[in-house]
C-alpha cells in the first residue's frame, strides 16, 4: 500500500530518498514520485508511472534540495498514472502533498474548490488537500495543514512541503501511520520503519490526530488543535540488514527459512520452569483478572485471523476459556455486543491494518480490555491496545505472511499456557507444553529439510486449475492458512473445508482434477481423517497428506515431526507455505508482490 519517505538536512537528498522508496517496495505499489524544495527557491518535483527504477530515470542529475518527500501510491482514487502519481502540487506550485489514507469527503470538497476557480490536475483525492493548505490564510505551514485537514473526513498520513517554508516539513496523522526518524543534525519521516532503519534507529511514532514539524535541528509534536504533545524517541531493534535478501531469491523464501530463529525469539527469556509456565510482561493483567475472563474473542484480518483460530483452541484447550475468532473486517461492522467478562485480542502483524484497527477503537470506545498480539513494534494497534505480547518475527518484508504466522502461533501457545496456569492447568500439562514449545525450532528446520521433496510435489500441482484443503478441528485453520497461501502467492484457485463437512457438499467437487490436501495430525481424530481421505479416494480424487506418518490411501505424504497435541498446528502449515511457494516459482509468479496485494492494508 501507499508509502512516504521525508528528508530535511544536508545529505544529497534525490538519491537517499530513492533508495527509501525502494525499500517500501515491498509494500506494493503502481507509480512513484518525488518533490524537493530547490536551494535557490521553489519547488521541483518529477513522478512516473511504475516502478522506482523508473522514477529515478527521470530524476534530473541536479536534483538538489534542502528538504524533501517522496512517495509510493497504490491506486485508490483514479488510475495508476504519471498525474495521479503523488507528491501533488497547488496551482502557485508552492505547496507540494505526499497522502496515504482515504478522504471519504473528497468530492464535496473538489466540486466546492471547483465552484471557486480551482482547476484540477489529476483524479486523486490527495489534490484537494493540496489546494485547501495552498489557500489557506493561515500565517505558518503547521496552521496552513490544521485547517486544512479539519475538514477532511477519512484517513491520512501526509508529509507536506511549502517553498514559502523551506526550513521544513509538517506532516499529520489520523489512521495512516507515520513515523519520524531522529537523527543528528538531520530528520526523516516515513510511512514504515522499513524506509529509515539505514539512517537511524531513533523512532518517533505519531498518533492518530497529532501532527509534527521537522527541521533538520529538530522536531516537535502537537496535537490538529495545536496542543504541544511529548515524544521520546524509542529505538527500535531491527537491523537494516533484515530488510535484504540474505542470499535468497525472494523474501518469501528467506523468512519461510528465518522460522527457526523466530520462534527462537518469541520463546526467549518467557519461559519459567520454576512454575511450568510464562512470563508475558506486556500483558498487564493479574492473575486475579486472569481467572476472571469468562470470554475470549479473537480478531484479526487474512492470516492473522487464521493465526487466531489456531489461538482460540490452545486456549479453550489448555485454560478451558470459550474462545474464538472472527475476522475483525466483519466484527467492527455488525454492532457485537461488548461483554465485559470477555477480553477482546487483536491479531495483526503490521500493527496497522485498518480493520483491525477500527475494530480495536470501537471495542475501547465500548469499554472493553483489548490485548494486542502484533509484531510490529510502537505501531498503532499495540499502541492502542491495554497490553499485549510482541510475536518478535523480525521484519516481515515479503506481502504473503510466513514467519509472522508461525510467530503469532507460538505467541498464542504461551498466552495459553499462561492463562491455564491461573487456573486449572496442572504442572505436569504445563511442563509437557513448554517442553513441546522448546522442540519447536529444531522441528522447523527438520521440515524445512524436505524442501527439494516439496519442490518435486509442486511441480505436480502447478497444472492445477483449482484446490482443495482440508482438516479438521486442529487441522482446519492449518488447511485454511494453507489455502490462502497458494491462492495468493500462486494465483491457483483454493477452497478451504472443515474434513467433517465433507459430505455437507464439497465432496460433489472431488475428481481426478482437483487434488486435495489434507491435514491429518496424528491425534485423537486420527481415524476420522482417514475416513474422509477414503471418501475422496473412492471417487478418484489425488491426495496430498500432510500427517505424522505415512497416509496409505494419500498419492504422497509429507511427513512432519510430532510436537504436543496442542502444538502440532504451528508446524503442519511450514509444509504448505513450501507448496504454495514452489508451485507459484513454477508458475513464474510475483512472489513477493502477488498481484492486486499489498502488505500493510491501512484503508478500509
Ligand atoms: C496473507 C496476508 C494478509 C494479512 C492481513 C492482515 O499472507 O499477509 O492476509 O495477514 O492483511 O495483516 P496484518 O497481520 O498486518 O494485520
Amino acid at each position: 500500500m501507499c508509502g512516504i519517505v521525508g528528508y530535511i538536512g544536508k545529505r544529497d537528498i534525490a538519491p537517499l530518498l530513492l533508495e527509501g522508496l525502494a525499500r517500501l517496495e515491498y509494500r506494493g505499489y503502481d507509480s512513484a514520485g518525488i518533490a524537493v524544495t530547490a536551494p535557490k527557491g521553489g519547488l521541483k518535483m518529477v513522478k512516473a508511472k511504475g516502478r522506482v527504477r523508473e522514477l529515478e530515470a527521470k530524476v534530473p542529475a541536479r536534483f538538489k534540495g534542502t528538504a524533501g518527500i517522496a512517495h509510493t501510491r497504490w491506486a485508490t482514487h483514479g488510475a495508476p498514472s504519471d498525474e495521479n502519481a503523488h507528491p501533488h502540487l497547488s496551482a502557485d506550485e508552492k505547496v507540494a502533498v505526499v497522502h496515504n489514507g482515504i478522504i471519504d469527503n473528497a468530492s464535496d470538497l473538489r466540486r466546492k474548490l471547483e465552484a471557486e476557480g480551482v482547476e484540477f490536475l489529476s483524479e486523486t483525492d490527495t489534490e484537494v488537500l493540496t489546494h485547501l493548505i495552498a489557500r489557506s490564510s493561515a500565517a505558518t505551514l503547521e496552521d496552513k495543514v490544521r485547517q486544512a485537514v479539519r475538514l477532511i473526513e477519512g484517513t491520512y498520513g501526509i508529509a507536506v512541503l511549502h517553498a514559502d517554508f523551506p526550513d521544513r516539513i509538517v506532516v499529520a496523522r489520523n489512521g495512516s501511520p507515520v513515523v519520524l526518524g531522529i537523527g543528528e543534525k538531520e530528520m526523516f519521516v516515513a510511512s514504515d520503519i522499513a524506509a529509515l532503519v539505514t539512517h537511524t534507529r531513533q523512532i518517533v511514532t505519531l498518533d492518530d490526530g497529532e501532527m509534527a514539524t521537522l527541521t533538520a535541528e529538530d522536531f516537535r509534536t502537537y496535537t490538529t488543535e495545536g496542543t504541544s504533545t511529548s515524544a521520546e524517541p524509542t529505538t527500535v531493534e531491527w537491523e537494516a540488514a533484515s530488510y535484504d535478501m540474505g542470499g535468497h531469491d525472494t523474501y518469501m523464501h528467506k523468512e519461510i527459512h528465518e522460522q527457526a530463529d523466530a520462534v527462537d525469539r518469541v520463546l526467549r527469556g518467557r519461559i519459567d520452569d520454576r512454575f511450568s509456565t510464562v512470563h508475558l510482561g506486556g500483558l498487564n493483567l493479574d492473575a486475579r483478572e486472569a481467572r476472571q475472563i469468562r470470554r475470549v474473542k479473537i480478531l484479526g484480518c487474512g492470516t492473522s485471523y487464521h493465526a487466531g483460530m489456531i489461538g482460540a483452541q490452545m486456549i479453550e484447550e489448555l485454560a478451558r476459556i470459550p474462545a474464538d475468532a472472527e475476522p475483525a473486517s466483519e466484527f467492527r461492522y455488525r454492532n457485537a455486543v461488548v461483554d465485559p467478562d470477555t477480553l477482546y485480542i487483536a491479531v495483526s502483524q503490521s500493527g496497522e491494518t485498518y480493520d483491525v484497527l477500527a475494530a480495536v477503537q470501537e471495542l475501547k470506545r465500548k469499554g472493553a480490555r483489548v490485548l494486542g498480539v502484533v509484531n510490529v513494534v510502537g505501531s498503532a494497534i499495540a499502541r492502542e491496545s491495554d497490553g499485549g505480547i510482541y510475536v518478535h518475527a523480525g521484519p516481515e518484508v515479503c506481502v504473503v505472511s510466513t514467519k509472522c504466522f508461525t510467530n503469532t502461533t507460538v505467541a498464542f501457545a504461551l498466552l495459553a499456557l499462561h492463562l491455564g496456569r491461573t487456573r486449572d492447568l496442572s504442572v505436569a500439562d504445563g511442563k509437557r507444553i513448554i517442553a513441546g514449545l522448546r522442540r519447536l525450532p529444531e522441528q522447523i528446520n527438520e521440515i524445512l529439510k524436505a524442501e527439494d521433496e516439496i519442490k518435486e510435489l509442486a511441480q505436480e500441482f502447478a497444472d492445477a486449475r483449482s484446490m482443495l484443503f482440508i482438516g479438521r478441528v486442529r487441522g482446519y485453520p492449518v488447511a485454511r492458512e494453507a489455502s490462502l497461501k497458494l491462492k495468493e502467492v500462486s494465483y491457483i484457485h483454493a477452497e478451504a473445508y472443515p474434513a467433517s463437512e465433507l459430505k455437507h457438499g464439497p465432496l460433489a467437487l472431488i475428481e481426478p482434477a482437483l487434488p486435495t490436501v489434507a491435514i491429518v495430525p496424528d491425534d485423537d481424530l486420527l481415524e476420522k481423517n482417514r475416513a474422509a481421505l477414503e471418501e475422496i479416494k473412492a471417487r478418484s480424487g489425488k491426495i496430498l497428506a500432510v500427517a505424522h506418518q505415512e497416509q496409505e490411501k494419500a498419492d504422497r505424504t509429507v511427513v512432519v515431526p510430532k510436537n504436543e497435541d496442542e502444538l502440532d498446528p504451528i508446524l503442519m502449515g511450514i509444509p504448505l507455505q513450501l507448496l504454495a511457494y514452489h508451485t507459484a516459482l513454477a508458475l513464474g509468479r510475483d512472489i513477493d508482490k502477488p498481484r492486486n496485494l499489498a502488505k500493510s492494508v491501512t484503508v478500509e
